[in-house]
Parts: C-alpha cells; sequence; structure tokens
C-alpha cells in the first residue's frame, strides 16, 4: 500500500468514496480548493486501486487533519489506522508539534479511531455542523506529535 500525492485526477475517485461513506460529503471544489491551498492530499492505494484518502492543514507547528475516509468495502481492516498514522508521520517530518481535527459528535467510527491513535478531547463546538435534523455538535479532539 502506497501514499502518494493526490491531484485533480484523482478527484471523481476520491469524490465516488467521499459521497459513499460521508453524509454531508465535501464537493468537488472543496478538494480543488484544498490542492490549490497546497495543504497536503494524500492518497492511499494498494496495486493502483484507490482505498482512501487523508487532507492535512499545516500551520505554523499545527497540523489540522481536515478530512480522513476510506472506502466502504475497505473499512474495518486497520486501515484507516495505518492512513491516520502515515499522516502524523508526514506531520512530524514537517516540524509539526500538534495534530488537531473536529469530529460530528454522532461519529462514532471517526472517535473511537482517534482514540486509539492518542487523540483526546480538547473541547466541543455546539451546533456546528448541520444535520439530518437541524443542527450536530463538533468534538475537537488533539493530540501531541
Ligand atoms: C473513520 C474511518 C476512516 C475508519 O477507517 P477504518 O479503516 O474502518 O478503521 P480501522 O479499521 O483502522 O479501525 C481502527 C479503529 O477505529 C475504530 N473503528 C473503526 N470503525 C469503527 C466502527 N464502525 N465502529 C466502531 N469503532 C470503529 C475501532 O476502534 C478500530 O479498531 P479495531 O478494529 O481494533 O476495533 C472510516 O470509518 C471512514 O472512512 N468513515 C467515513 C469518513 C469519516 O467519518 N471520516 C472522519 C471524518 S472526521
Amino acid at each position: 500500500m502506497i501514499l502518494r500525492d493526490m491531484s485533480e485526477a484523482d478527484l471523481d475517485a476520491v469524490l465516488r468514496i467521499e459521497r459513499e461513506v460521508h453524509a454531508h460529503p465535501w464537493t468537488a471544489g472543496n478538494f480543488s480548493d484544498a490542492l490549490r491551498s497546497k495543504y497536503v492530499c494524500k492518497v492511499y492505494e494498494n496495486e493502483g486501486r484507490m482505498l482512501g484518502y487523508a487532507v492535512l492543514m499545516l500551520a505554523v507547528d499545527e497540523a489540522e487533519l481536515l478530512d480522513i475516509a476510506i472506502a466502504a468495502g475497505q473499512q474495518r481492516h486497520g486501515r484507516g489506522r495505518k492512513l491516520l498514522e502515515e499522516m502524523m508521520a508526514l506531520a512530524r517530518r514537517q516540524n509539526m508539534q500538534r495534530m488537531v481535527l473536529e469530529v460530528r459528535a454522532s461519529n462514532a467510527a471517526a472517535i473511537a479511531l482517534y482514540r486509539k491513535a492518542g487523540f483526546s478531547d480538547i473541547g466541543l463546538r455546539r451546533d456546528y455542523y448541520p444535520a439530518e435534523n437541524g443542527r450536530e455538535d463538533a468534538i475537537l479532539m488533539g493530540r501531541d506529535l
């Protein structure tokens, strides 16, 4: 399995996964903006098949994980954990001291993944996300690198 830079040419495949696994997916424009903004956008693949991807924003000494996903049929095989660890290692190599992220309070899978990877809760943004029935809280998590 390899981690490589994402490009515009990947966006169809990325969006297929994004729409499959997120109730509130990023748009093509969101990914294009991330690429243009020089965020760290990585594709995780095996023998040419995209398993997932992640987007990281580096700011001074703190990396913010903006998106991470594993294709629906590829989940629960340790790949999300591996991809997250690769993104942490990459951030460390860029001299980042911390990694932070925001996650929907209802996203039990992601919260469990982050806890297992050493992240702890650092805050709560009430009604931060649009949701099916109104709004949903964001949990802020972080860990030292
Ligand atoms: C979150 C996500 C990336 C995890 O990917 P994954 O490859 O399935 O995760 P892993 O197999 O590496 O699991 C690592 C740990 O996360 C937790 N976990 C993962 N999926 C879980 C689930 N559905 N329910 C509960 N815990 C889960 C478990 O603790 C798991 O460890 P275990 O398998 O030893 O029990 C994946 O579910 C996903 O793409 N979700 C949709 C996108 C998303 O929500 N991204 C996060 C946005 S903030």
